[in-house]
């Protein structure tokens, strides 16, 4: 028996040695924004925040989210708010198939999480584990940039 929480919503399954995360979400939980794909570790589109760091959860087990926090696509929004990455890829179409974007989404936003106001090269890097088959990467890149505008702005009015 794990206890663990998904979306600040606690849970406590029997999961088996076997289990992955993403088998356990989508499967168990029908939280199927999160997407499977490859399931080597390759793609990116099965990404979700693991105590708000992104992990790829075709390899995550679900015994190791014991005791963790996971966040997933569904967990981003507040209510009807969406999160600001979520807004810039919508306002961007930041996707094609759409396969890809919930992956996508979640690096953006761990990122913007870690360094609210990165540059190309740390943009590069936090995607570099996310593919898009249709390629649609100069919508994708111009996503996260607004994102990073509209994260950094919101940041400022915050802090006043
Ligand atoms: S399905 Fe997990 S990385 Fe591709
Ligand atoms: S939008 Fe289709 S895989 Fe990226």
């Amino acid at each position: 028996m794990i206890s663990f929480f998904i979306n600040e919503k606690k849970y406590q399954c029997t999961v088996s040695e076997t289990m992955r995360l993403i088998d356990l979400l989508r499967g168990e939980l029908a939280l199927t924004g999160t997407k499977l794909s490859c399931e080597i570790g390759r793609c990116g589109s099965c990404m979700v925040l693991l105590d708000g760091k992104p992990v790829n959860s075709c390899l995550t087990m679900a015994y190791q989210c014991d005791g963790k926090r996971v966040t997933t696509i569904e967990g981003l929004a507040e209510g009807e708010q969406l999160h600001p990455v979520q807004e810039a890829f919508l306002q961007e179409g930041g996707f094609q198939c759409g396969y890809c974007t919930s992956g996508m989404v979640i690096s953006t936003a761990a990122l913007l999480d870690a360094v609210p106001n990165p540059d190309q090269e740390q943009v590069l890097e936090a995607l570099s584990g996310n593919l898009c088959r249709c390629t649609g990467y100069g919508s994708i890149l111009r996503a996260v940039g607004t994102a990073c505008t509209r994260v950094s702005k919101e940041k400022k009015e915050m802090s006043g």
